[in-house]
């Protein structure tokens, strides 16, 4: 047999039943809590035109110049697996004339991303992100608001992080900026890794979240960007920051965070959490208000942010996993074709009042039974044995504290939600 075959691609898993209620409760919690805050969902198609990226995150980036999956379709068109779903959320927004209506569009997304990255604690070739973009306001309020968002969905989850932020300039001040950069790193090429003398040429920005360990003496002498504002974008950045402290949110200024796509203008800010390692981003956003006009739209100012659903699984704490957890309310141990007919009728009429019932189709001992309704999790056991048919009583045991008592099957609903109360 060829074993390729049973094995999944690298960088890829499944994630499997023991793990989904994880990620259906971060789900849940960014829907409910994104809701609030006005943001509405997207789901655009995995599948874009390679063009979308190339422009909208920059030819020379590493996602779109090393990472994408290209392929031509049968039509010789060619196409790539989103990277990200920042371009793909402003095209569906320009295409869907989202920018006629009045002022603010607020949407975010849950879904699947695909970089060929190298693989990593934390890093994966289809990993999922939660992100969220505000199109049509230059407000730095907006900012705010937005990351006060993220930041009130991460503490619904009890997840400790840092919040970075720094400014990359715009179209106004930054080039002259990279140029100074550039003309301080062609001074240090002898020191630099083999990639930072390649972006010195095309990419010297890049060099400043360059992780190789001969390059930090360099990077820490070169000149910040902070200091190399326009008025403009200094003025963005000092209200940002007031909004912050306004709204009570605190932050580190980071003036070498730059981010790996080109389409940031002004604020670029990380969240990261220290239990991550080496890939500590748990999420990266800002402001891009050049997209949608690089795409060929019109102006339309943007700030988002976008955030590693498998990364936060990670660091759930464990007694948030369990919130999560969607044990059976009931197991159905029974012996005997009769108790069997019953107990499949008992299960039918809880399922229909909403209770989640695991009815056993072994046959084996009661013994194996118990073990079985252990292994699943399930909170009570109820024993339909042939000698209780005749009163249609039965024993059921609560397998949290280990008490049994009798109960007719009218009874088992009102059992059930009281012990679901006592739980909240
Ligand atoms: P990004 O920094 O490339 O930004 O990705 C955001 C987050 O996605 C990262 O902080 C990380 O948690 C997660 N992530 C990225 N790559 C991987 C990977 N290979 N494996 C696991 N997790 C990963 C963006 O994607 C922008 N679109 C964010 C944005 C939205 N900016 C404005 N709006």
């Amino acid at each position: 047999m060829d074993e390729t075959l049973l094995t999944n691609l690298t960088g890829t898993r499944d994630i499997l039943p023991e793990e989904i209620s994880s990620w259906h409760l971060v789900e849940d919690a960014a829907q409910e809590i994104f809701a609030r805050y006005g943001f509405q969902e997207i789901r655009s198609p995995l599948l874009e035109a390679t063009e979308l990226f190339a422009r909208g995150i920059g030819g020379d980036t590493d996602i779109v110049g090393k990472e994408m999956y290209t392929f031509q379709d049968q039509s010789g068109k060619s196409v790539s697996l989103r990277p990200e779903a920042t371009a793909s959320t402003v095209r569906a927004y320009l295409q869907h004339t989202m920018h006629r209506g009045a002022g603010l569009t607020k949407l975010y997304y849950i879904g699947p991303m695909f970089r060929h990255e190298k693989k990593q604690k934390g890093r994966w070739r289809q990993f999922y992100q939660i992100g969220a973009e505000a199109l049509g306001s230059d407000h730095p309020a907006i900012e705010a608001e937005v990351i006060e968002m993220l930041l009130h969905f991460l503490e619904s989850l009890e997840v400790k992080s840092r919040l970075l932020i720094n400014s990359v300039g715009d179209g106004n001040c930054r080039p002259q900026y990279v140029e100074l950069l550039r003309r301080e790193l062609e001074g240090h090429q002898a020191g630099l890794c083999v990639d930072c003398r390649r972006r010195t040429e095309i990419n010297p920005l890049r060099v400043l979240d360059c992780k190789v360990e001969s390059c930090q003496p360099i990077i820490a002498l070169l000149p910040k960007i902070a200091d190399h504002l326009c008025a403009d974008c200094d003025t963005h950045f000092e209200r940002v920051k007031s909004h912050l402290t306004e709204c009570g949110i605190s932050f580190e200024i980071m003036p070498r965070l730059v981010r790996g796509l080109d389409y940031y203008v002004k604020t670029a800010f990380e969240i990261v959490s220290g239990e991550l390692g080496a890939q500590n981003a748990l999420v990266g956003g800002g402001r891009y208000d050049g997209l949608a006009e690089v795409l060929g739209g019109p102006r339309v100012p943007g700030f988002g942010f976008a955030m590693g659903l498998d990364r936060l699984v990670m660091i759930l704490p464990q007694h948030v996993h369990a919130r999560g957890k969607q044990l059976p309310e009931i197991y159905l141990a029974q012996m005997g074709d009769a108790a069997f007919a019953r107990a499949r009728s008992i299960a039918r009429m809880l399922r229909n009042k909403g209770f989640a019932c695991h009815l056993e189709f072994s046959g084996g001992s009661l013994k194996s039974q118990m073990r079985q309704a252990n292994r699943v999790g399930a909170r009570n056991v109820l024993i339909i044995g042939e000698d209780e048919l005749a009163h249609d009583r039965y024993p059921i045991k609560c397998m949290e504290d280990s008490t049994q008592q009798e109960i007719a099957p009218a009874e088992i609903e009102g059992y059930l939600t009281r012990q679901r109360e006592s739980r909240r």
